[in-house]
């Protein structure tokens, strides 16, 4: 590791994943990759108001935000960029001198995940939970011009979301002949989730090879969902995918550097095996 000194930016962390997070080692061996004198490290963050004049007072560079402070952190912010605003929740702040800004890079992430296997301008894209994942990555879906219906158990948030981004919205129980006529499906709700891993909302009758299937949870990364689109000869897109996509954006707005992504996804894959 490189030696720390007294010009060593420090990255923090403050979620409440701090512990399990697979996070350290993907920057960390970033920083070292391209010889920057960079730092990142966990916070336990107690007082999220305090933890936040941290940021400004001990001249902290940036941090990463997670669940549970995504949304609550904002208050104690001095302003948001432009994604971090519509989505009405941040990945990330920023210390610009003294200032801090929130920002949410969890849309771009996932785009980017999807654009390993395929384009989104002009595909029907049926979008799977508008929470606090399906949301940023509705927006991305609707800048990328994707034909986007958003489908979602509690029927009036996906409405909701719809108009904002300029999308269509149905019921779960629609899912079937929407999945039919669909090119892409992305599955942002919490179902599948350990310790549900037998758990998919959609019924493996309804896949088709034509469809790409993209699956926002991670753990595990081979989820009931993943398996049945492998076995129904869809094109996938897994979890550890839009970590590491999210993860190369957040690189590069902490450095202004170009993230080394080769060495980021070597550091995932040995972190995921441990
Ligand atoms: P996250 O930040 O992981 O998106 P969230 O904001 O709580 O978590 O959102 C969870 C999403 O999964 C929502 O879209 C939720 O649907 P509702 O808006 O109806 O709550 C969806 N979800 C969770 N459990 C579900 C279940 N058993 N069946 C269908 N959808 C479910």
């Amino acid at each position: 590791m490189k030696k720390i000194d007294g010009n060593t930016k420090i990255i923090g962390f403050f979620g409440s994943t701090y512990k399990t997070s697979k996070m350290y080692a993907i920057y960390n061996q970033a920083f070292q990759a391209l010889k920057l004198n960079f730092v990142y490290v966990p916070f336990v963050v107690d007082d999220l108001q305090k933890a936040v004049y941290g940021i400004r007072n001990l001249g902290i560079h940036a941090v990463g935000v997670t669940v549970p402070f995504k949304t609550d952190i904002i208050k104690f912010l001095d302003g948001l960029d432009d994604d971090a605003r519509r989505i009405g929740a941040v990945n990330l702040v920023k210390n610009e001198a003294g200032r801090l800004i929130g920002g949410n890079t969890d849309g771009k992430g996932a785009i980017l995940a999807l654009k390993e296997k395929t384009e989104i301008s002009g595909k029907r894209v049926i979008l799977l939970g508008a929470g606090g994942a399906g949301r940023p990555i509705a927006f991305a879906v609707s800048d990328n011009c994707g034909k986007l219906t958003i489908v979602n158990r509690t029927k009036k948030t996906a409405k909701k979301l719809a108009a904002t981004v300029g999308g269509n919205f149905a019921y779960l129980n629609d899912l079937e002949p929407l999945i039919k006529e669909a090119d892409i499906l992305i599955q942002a709700t919490t179902v599948g989730m350990t310790p549900d891993e037998n758990k998919s909302l959609i019924d493996k009758k309804m896949l088709h090879p034509r469809l790409i299937v993209q699956e926002i949870v991670n753990k595990p990364i081979e989820t009931k969902l993943i398996k049945d689109a492998k076995a129904a000869g869809c094109q996938v897109v897994s979890g550890d995918r839009m970590l590491l996509w999210q993860a190369v954006e957040k690189f590069e707005i902490y450095t202004g550097k170009k993230a080394p992504i080769e060495v980021m996804e070597a550091a995932l894959k040995r972190s995921l095996k441990q």
